[in-house]
């Protein structure tokens, strides 16, 4: 949830740590702040809200520094878990002698306990994170690296820190477990940090510590140690192609409105870089022996938030081309409610990040049960790529915005194709369908610039209803997900409440919530359930709600007062498009009220607590 950041190198080090943690504000945003050393003593500055509130407010020490040694410092955006935010409670947070200080990401889970034996130290916050930096500078005993390791031992918990100290001023010291954590290496400097995106100005090699990882790494060399293993640790390095650009703006508003605008490539590149003529091949990327996939009986599928949406959608698509059951689950729930598992089932677990604390957690949870794990991720070399079996990636680039969206479609398209390549195994779906199937997902990317082509009218009814204190989303079929996930886009970002529902059960609650000031949004394209909606549609225009439909040419109905025509597919495909018009609705919407759209209240873009 929190974003850090270490440097060490010949560069200034508050412009590398400022602009890096730009780039990770979107793991959290309600303070930051930055330590460095300067003349071997620590100085630091903290400060609540923006980085560039932080930054603004930087004291002059923090300028001109002298460039003749190497510069080190860390810095942190926070996303709050214990204690409120307030300058105490950001970090970086400093020991009694003022010799270690120190940036936290995760959440330790035994502090109270640790902080009680603490006696002696003077604790200056309410976070869980300063009882790591007052047992750090309990244990040091002139090695820093024992002091790390011995602390560890005491914690329970996720965690990844840096440390910085006056005692070895050429190291930065880390250690990680259920939080990611990232080496970037570039020539005489080496970077730190809890995503990729804060170090690609400076390089493309990077180290993905694993779990229990600990070590130094200083401006030429790295050593990394495992709380479960003896010797020096070798970890490989990963080249990301990923470009510093692709973090950037580019003209747009904002990321949530470059990352709409993206669809069409992304898709495009997932399709092209996987079909060949009739033939989807997924490369190394899917480990799993065919004989083992001929096997399956039962597919699972795990998520939180939009990846459980895209779930939600697979369930359909699975469904009606396996022809084999398929259950999906919210993993908070899913971690905790003992579920009754048997051989051949598949395990999918849907995550942007892989990092998120709860589908991992089930993942864990699973792989005791020894059943086969597929991850669909869109971050290269992250935790979830790290312990499932096989992981997709979705291939969408960074996405910045808190409000997921090229990564739902990418979701989508993913397991759309590892969809057809197991009915192709299984032989559940007949050729000519499969043929067609792919044809229309071929289609989806010119489809999707198509929408995207001219959004006048979206805007028009943002205009409209922007002023609106409730909306309803409704849907059936597999377009019943699609409904949910655009009330979700809604009310992340403007705040406004939204709610989506199955249409057909509307008539069981929520139609005595619709009067003349409530909008409802309905998905009523071209579809086996087409006349249902209708039925549904009907309901909720004689309580005189103002009815927005997403549909096609030719679809006809006087109670639809606004329509938003989108291009004609095959139902199964029809999530992939119907969802773009919501999330520009969403988007417009959010932008007139004038909302932080990139980074909502109380959010953070990857949940890496419980
Ligand atoms: O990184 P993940 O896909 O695991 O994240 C899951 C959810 O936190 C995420 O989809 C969240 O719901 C988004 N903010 C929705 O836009």
């Amino acid at each position: 949830m929190c974003g850090i950041i270490g440097y060490i190198g010949k560069k200034n080090i508050v412009d590398v740590l400022i602009s890096g943690l730009k780039k990770l504000e979107y793991r959290g945003y309600d303070s930051s702040g930055i330590a460095i050393l300067k003349e071997n003593k620590i100085i630091r500055h903290r400060s609540v809200g923006k980085i560039s509130q932080m930054e603004a407010s930087l004291p002059s020490e923090f300028k001109n520094l002298s460039s003749k040694d190497d510069c080190i410092g860390i810095a942190h955006t926070r996303w709050a878990t214990h204690g409120k935010p307030s300058e105490e409670n950001a970090h970086p947070h400093i020991d009694c002698t003022k010799s270690f200080v120190l940036v936290h990401n995760g959440i330790i889970e035994n502090y109270f306990e640790l902080k009680t034996k603490l006696k002696k130290h003077k604790f200056l916050s309410d976070t869980d994170t300063e009882v790591i930096v007052h047992l750090i500078e309990e244990n040091y005993n002139g090695s820093l690296i024992e002091a790390v390791k011995k602390t560890l031992k005491l914690l329970e918990g996720s965690y990844a820190f840096v440390l910085l100290s006056k005692y070895d001023p050429k190291k930065l010291f880390f250690a990680r477990k259920d939080s990611p954590l990232i080496i970037g290496l570039a020539e005489d400097e080496k970077l730190i940090a809890s995503d990729v995106t804060a170090m690609l100005e400076y390089t493309n090699k990077f180290i993905f510590l694993e779990n229990e990882d600990f070590g130094e790494v200083s401006a030429k060399d790295i050593k990394i140690f495992n709380l479960k293993r003896d010797s020096i640790q070798q970890r490989p390095i990963t080249l990301v192609n990923w470009s510093a650009q692709m973090a950037e703006k580019s003209g747009f508003k904002h990321f949530m409105l470059k990352e709409i605008y993206e669809q069409p490539q992304v898709l495009r590149e997932n399709i092209t870089s996987r079909v060949f003529g009739e033939d989807i091949i997924f490369d190394d990327e899917l480990k799993f022996k065919k004989d083992l996939l001929k096997k399956i009986e039962k597919i699972l599928i795990i998520g939180c938030g939009t990846s459980y949406h895209a779930g939600l959608v697979c369930k359909y698509f699975f469904e009606n081309i396996l022809k084999i059951p398929t259950e999906v689950d919210i993993a908070s729930e899913f971690r905790y409610r003992n579920p009754i598992l048997k051989n051949n089932t598949l395990a999918i677990f849907i995550s942007q990040s892989g990092e998120t604390a709860d589908t991992l957690a089930s993942l864990r949870l699973i792989k005791r049960y020894k059943l086969p794990t597929l991850g669909i991720c869109n971050v290269v070399g992250s935790s979830l790529y790290r312990e499932a079996d096989s992981t997709i990636y979705i291939r969408c680039g960074p996405e910045i915005g808190v409000a997921s969206t090229k990564a739902f479609t990418g979701q989508l398209i993913s397991l759309y194709l590892f969809g057809l390549y197991l009915a192709k195994i299984k032989k559940t779906t007949s050729h000519q369908r499969y043929i067609e199937l792919l044809n229309s997902l071929y289609k989806t990317p010119t489809y999707i610039e198509n929408i995207l082509s001219d959004t006048s009218f979206l805007k028009h009814l943002a205009e409209l209803f922007y002023s609106k204190k409730d909306f309803l989303y409704l849907a059936r079929g597999i377009n019943y997900p699609v409904a949910l996930e655009g009330a979700l886009k809604l009310k992340e970002i403007s705040y406004i409440h939204a709610e989506g529902y199955p249409a057909g059960e509307m008539k069981h609650g929520p139609i005595a919530l619709i009067d003349k000031d409530m909008p409802v949004v309905i998905i009523a394209t071209k579809g086996a359930l087409l006349q249902k909606v209708f039925s549904n549609l009907e309901e909720v225009k004689s309580r005189d709600a103002k009815v927005i439909a997403l549909t096609n040419y030719g679809v006809e109905s006087k109670s639809i007062d606004y329509k938003i025509i989108l291009p004609e597919t095959d139902e199964l495909i029809s999530p992939i498009l119907n969802v773009v018009p919501l999330q520009l609705l969403a988007y417009y919407i959010a932008d007139i009220l004038g909302c932080d759209i990139d980074q909502p209240r109380n959010l953070a873009k990857s949940v890496t607590v419980e």
